[in-house]
């Protein structure tokens, strides 16, 4: 669907965020938490519905996945097999004269950019956050929080192998918070300190990774063209060389076109075996599959498509805001997927008049077994349908004096036409089931 506002500015999308309660910054009361935020009502019901998608699309309804959670703090160890404890650092610099830090290989010249003082010599910053397990602070006791999720489905390979008798090829997925103490923050949560990750680890024979590796990313473009996302905002870019992360040997990111230029919404890497083989090297443990073709142990590649839950929830509000010319006034609207529309349907009676609030009760109570609902009676109609098009609802039902005097029937108006229908209330279900899965 073309939209009349092409490139959505960010401060449009946290504006609205903060006026409909979709994000809020973390602590505001406290003058806020640099890079940290919150979800609000609406934020959260987008978030489950997002990772609703996922789960289903990419592990329930797949029979060569399956799911696990794992804990956020692991130990110490994993982090120096993995390679993070060594390389998962930024070129950290600081301004002689202000102080202010930056990542050097984000900077265009070499003097500080807040007040052109001169800048230190880059200094490796690790990323990971730190924390004690216990009561005693030393470095025995030290852990970190996991900076992907990544790990924790590695060290389960054998666990959830035997457990689940999968055969190669088969992925296991998994949706958690993950800690970065990046450098530079910024774009409201594109990049945070605190986020959640959706992960899947997909192990393959290593002769065929290259095979599934162009396979998840076409899955993964057309999953978010399946939501909604509009083709032509997206784009799937090859790293350089140079680019690539200490375990990958080819990484493409799917980018999103937002209004500052390409942005990385996700990444699908070969992985390799570098992990499988690290983890079997540190812990001793044999991490490998025996392959029933060659009757041989074979260590099998990684495919890891990997998303950013925050990040693909901003893209979706990004390509969903538009504002329309309707008369002479602006209508703001999330043209979201109703699949991940944090309200399916919004009742609202004409009026709090007490004639029509009973009915319009009834029929709220009639919908809501069927629909995530939302009941609104306060202001005035047209402020209403207004909030409703904000939040992105997909189908709004208005109950009016006709409904209880002449026909049993309710206008339904559609968002993105604002068609109105109207329809008996005996069909109204099906018909609002037929709008929103069409
Ligand atoms: N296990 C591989 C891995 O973590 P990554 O490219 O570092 O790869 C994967 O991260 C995805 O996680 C990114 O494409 C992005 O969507 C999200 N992500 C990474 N760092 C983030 C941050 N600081 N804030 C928000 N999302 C982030």
């Amino acid at each position: 669907m073309s939209r009349t506002l092409n490139n959505v500015p960010m401060d449009k999308i946290v504006s609205l965020s903060k006026r409909r309660g979709f994000i809020f910054q973390s602590s505001e009361i406290y003058g806020g938490l640099a890079s940290t935020y919150d979800y609000g009502p609406m934020g959260i019901e987008l978030k489950r519905n997002i990772k609703d998608a996922w789960w289903q699309a990419f592990i329930q309804s797949r029979d060569d996945m399956v799911g696990v959670e794992t804990a956020i703090l692991m130990h110490p160890e994993v982090w120096v097999a993995s390679g993070h404890t060594e390389t998962f650092t930024d070129p950290l610099v600081e301004c002689k004269t202000c102080n202010h830090r930056f990542r050097a290989d984000h900077l265009d010249s070499e003097l500080c950019p807040d007040c052109n003082g001169e800048l230190t010599d880059p200094q490796n910053f690790n990323l990971m956050f730190r924390t004690f397990l216990g009561p005693m602070e030393t470095s025995a006791h030290q852990v970190y929080l996991r900076p992907e999720t990544a790990q924790g489905i590695f060290v389960n390979f054998q666990n959830v192998l035997t457990s689940s008798r999968k055969r190669l090829p088969f992925g296991i997925g998994q949706i958690g918070k993950s800690f970065r103490n990046e450098i530079t923050t910024g774009n409201f949560t594109f990049r945070t300190r605190e986020f959640e990750q959706m992960e899947i680890e997909y192990f393959v024979k290593p002769e065929e990774a290259s095979v599934h590796w162009t396979n998840w990313i076409d899955d993964f473009f057309s999953w978010f063209v399946d939501l909604g996302i509009r083709a032509e905002r997206l784009r799937v870019r090859p790293h350089e060389d140079k680019e690539l992360s200490h375990y990958s040997t080819a990484t493409s990111d799917i980018e999103y076109d937002f209004a500052w230029g390409w942005g990385e919404l996700m990444g699908i890497a070969n992985r390799t075996d570098y992990d499988l083989r690290a983890h079997t090297k540190h812990s001793g443990v044999r991490l490998d599959y025996f392959d029933e073709d060659s009757k041989s142990h074979i260590v099998p590649y990684v495919v890891e498509p990997a998303l950013g839950l925050d990040r693909a929830l901003l893209v979706f509000l990004f390509d969903a805001y538009d504002e329309e010319m309707v008369g002479d006034d602006t209508r703001t609207v999330l043209h979201l997927h109703p699949k991940i529309a944090p309200v399916k349907v919004g009742v609202l009676p004409l009026s709090r008049n007490a004639k029509l609030v009973p009915k319009a009760r009834e029929i709220y109570d009639l919908l809501r077994q069927h629909f995530v609902c939302e009941y609104d009676d306060t202001q005035s109609i047209g402020r209403r349908y207004r909030r409703q098009d904000e939040i992105g609802t997909p189908q709004v039902v208005t109950i009016d004096f006709q409904t209880i005097e002449e026909d049993n029937a309710v206008t339904v108006r559609d968002r993105d036409t604002m068609s109105q229908i109207r329809v008996p209330v005996e069909n109204l279900v099906e018909t609002l089931r037929e709008k929103l899965e069409s």
